[in-house]
């Protein structure tokens, strides 16, 4: 789906307003996910994993918009996310099919990108984005959320 990729320069300052509400870290994330998928077209699923602090190794879905998911637990190194958890790198897939360690979330998802957020370099949690569209994330969405996931590391 083609769409004016300008709207991705506006995030981040509208990610500092919401930073800026003081409200506490849930209402925080679900307003980021709120504000990204509302603004972008092809950004169908948003919502962030947190590494859980009882559980090593493990991720819960934290705050999301979009359809529900099975995967609300996601051990590292399973999944693109479970991957990103490990590398601690943005992993931006094009196809999810043609991706063998890939969890599916619905049969709609074509695409996918997920975004670390480090502290103290340190994983914590990362932002997880689906499309219906492939090849939906490119290096500018990679070089915007990677920018807004640096702001979110204050919150754990
Ligand atoms: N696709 C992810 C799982 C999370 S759902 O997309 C929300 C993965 O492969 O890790």
């Amino acid at each position: 789906m083609a769409y004016d990729k300008s709207v991705l320069s506006t995030l981040p300052a509208k990610v500092d307003t919401i930073l800026a509400s003081g409200t506490n870290r849930d209402t925080i994330l679900l307003d980021i996910c709120k504000l990204l998928n509302s603004t972008v077209p092809v950004y169908d699923w948003v919502g962030f994993y947190i590494a859980d602090p009882e559980v090593p190794r493990e991720l819960y879905l934290g705050p999301y918009v979009g359809e529900a998911t099975d995967h609300t637990r996601i051990p590292f190194g399973k999944g693109i996310c479970g991957q990103v958890a490990e590398s601690l790198q943005t992993f931006v897939v094009d196809d999810v099919n043609a991706q063998d360690n890939y969890l599916s979330c619905n049969m709609h998802v074509k695409s996918e990108i997920v975004v670390p957020i480090l502290k103290d370099g340190a994983f914590v949690a990362q932002l997880d984005i689906d499309s219906h569209t492939l090849a939906a994330m490119d290096a500018q969405d990679q070089q915007v959320l990677e920018a807004i996931c640096a702001k979110l590391s204050p919150l754990f």
